[in-house]
């Protein structure tokens, strides 16, 4: 009894101190690192096999049952939870498979406090033990403070770890800081079927009040030193067929009297990047300041981060297997794609590939047919890093980490932070809890207890933060 009572004074006294000792309470009593609580729930979300990758009725079973665990997680943490039902998708073969339902939870709505919005993914890549894992991708397992898995810090591990943050004011019966919302999905890997849709049409309604938006979905630059993500490059995928007829050749019969086709794409291909990679599209850096060095660090990270990049993927219709056929395909078509950064327009970019591959093909006269088209493009996104959020996410990593993060951008493309942004118009921060070496979507798939709990104790404290610093608006 007298110890409930001092737990509580302490509780009220330390609360009137100031954020800083909120946070300790918080940490200190619900985020301890020793306990095995918090590591239950992500034990029995990675157990899920939840594949989006296998069109495959037992992975999208699984999916489902993904789903209902989170939802039920939320519910339980005293959200009002909706799981949108999404139909189901038509696969090229024929098939129909379901969409798993994607999940709108909230929180609190107070119309004096802002309002931050999770998105996360509960759905994994496939993994295998004989892949090279040296333990069951399903079963959550600790070696040496660190937690394998498939799914463990993408993204299951991010997920949680907000939802322990905000159990700790529930637990301690605090207000709650800010009000929540929670966007999860279970489509991400594989393209994010029904996302873009279903945001559209909760634009006016789920969406209207949601002030912030955060991901946690990617990984910091260093193992130990926090980072913040603020653009992702895009990706636009092109195609350049080189037709001659529909049926291959043989080079007895016919090499010597015929243009062939893969001459033709070799020699296009060819004309795309030097051996520095250099893109040699003309136009290309034109809406980019491009310093061509790779001496320092930040030479090489600009280059990942700030410049566009091409690269070559493949050829279908060639001869790729061990062996000496000597056919010459009568059409082949080139793929690569380039990776593009902000103030790139991708349609710009489309019209500069298709000029260029058309003016090398004509100038080698002859008569084939090239269609070079561009099948995919994704933008790149950037944040305005004076956004609220980052300046709390920065006072919130400095007290919980007492550094600086690294402010960086992604070589990658993650283009749900661009379509968000684009389709609600509020601020995205990307705010990564896993470290660089965590292997997401590759075998031995981690997360680091430490980044665990100090992950959730940072978002606990960017709580705290974005609410005082909304509060002095
Ligand atoms: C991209 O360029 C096209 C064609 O020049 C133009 O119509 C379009 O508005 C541009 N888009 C952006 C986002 O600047
Ligand atoms: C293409 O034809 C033009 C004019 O007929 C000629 O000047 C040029 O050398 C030819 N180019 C090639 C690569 O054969």
């Amino acid at each position: 009894m007298i110890f409930l009572f001092l737990f509580f004074l302490e509780k009220k006294l330390t609360w009137e101190r100031g954020i800083q000792k909120d946070l300790g309470l918080l940490c200190a009593g619900h985020l301890d690192p020793k306990s095995q609580l918090s590591c239950s729930t992500l034990k029995e979300w990675v157990a899920v096999e939840s594949n989006s990758i296998q069109p495959v009725l037992h992975f999208r079973q699984e999916l489902f049952r993904m789903m209902a665990m989170a939802a039920d997680k939320l519910r339980r943490l005293g959200a009002s939870v909706e799981s949108r039902d999404l139909g189901s998708q038509q696969l090229p073969n024929g098939q129909s498979l379901p969409i798993p339902p994607i999940i709108l939870a909230e929180l609190g709505n107070d119309p004096k406090k802002p309002t931050v919005c999770l998105y996360g993914h509960l759905d994994v890549q496939p993994a295998q033990e004989s892949e090279g894992w040296l333990t069951d991708p399903y079963t959550l397992t600790e070696v040496d403070g660190k937690l394998y898995g498939r799914g463990s810090v993408d993204n299951k591990g991010p997920v949680p770890a907000w939802i322990h943050a905000v159990s700790a004011f529930r637990d301690l019966e605090q207000d709650l800081p800010v009000n929540f919302k929670f966007i999860l999905e279970g489509m991400e890997e594989a393209g994010s079927v029904a996302l873009e849709e279903l945001i559209k049409k909760e634009k006016d309604r789920f969406f209207s009040s949601v002030d912030y938006i955060v991901i946690s979905d990617n990984l910091w630059l260093s193992q130990t030193k926090p980072a913040l993500t603020y653009g992702t490059r895009g990706n636009s995928y092109c195609r350049s067929p080189v037709r001659c007829r529909d049926q291959d050749f043989h080079s007895g019969t016919f090499g010597g009297i015929l243009n062939e086709p893969m001459a033709d794409l070799v020699a296009l291909l060819g004309s795309l990047v030097d051996s520095s990679g250099h893109i040699l599209i003309p136009g290309i850096y034109d809406q980019v300041f491009r310093k061509f060095l790779f001496d320092t660090k930040e030479e090489i990270l600009m280059h990942l981060w700030r410049y566009p990049s091409l690269s070559i993927h493949g050829i279908e219709g060639a001869f790729d297997e061990p062996g000496t056929k000597t056919v010459i395909p009568g059409q082949v078509i080139g793929k690569f794609s380039i990776r593009l950064v902000p103030h790139m327009n991708m349609s710009v970019v489309e019209k500069q590939v298709t000029n260029h591959l058309e003016d090398v093909f004509s100038k080698r006269n002859i008569s084939h047919r090239m269609a070079a088209s561009m099948t995919l493009g994704l933008q790149p996104w950037i944040a305005n890093i004076n956004d609220m959020q980052y300046l709390a996410a920065k006072r919130a990593i400095s007290r919980v980490f007492g550094t600086e993060p690294d402010m960086m951008r992604d070589g990658s493309t993650i283009p749900i932070a661009k379509m968000i942004q684009d389709l609600i118009q509020k601020s995205v921060m990307m705010l990564p809890l896993g470290a660089v070496d965590d292997g997401e979507r590759s075998q031995n798939e981690k997360i680091n207890r430490w980044n665990y709990i100090e992950g959730s104790k940072l978002f606990a404290a960017f709580f705290l933060e974005i609410a005082k610093l909304h509060s002095g608006q």
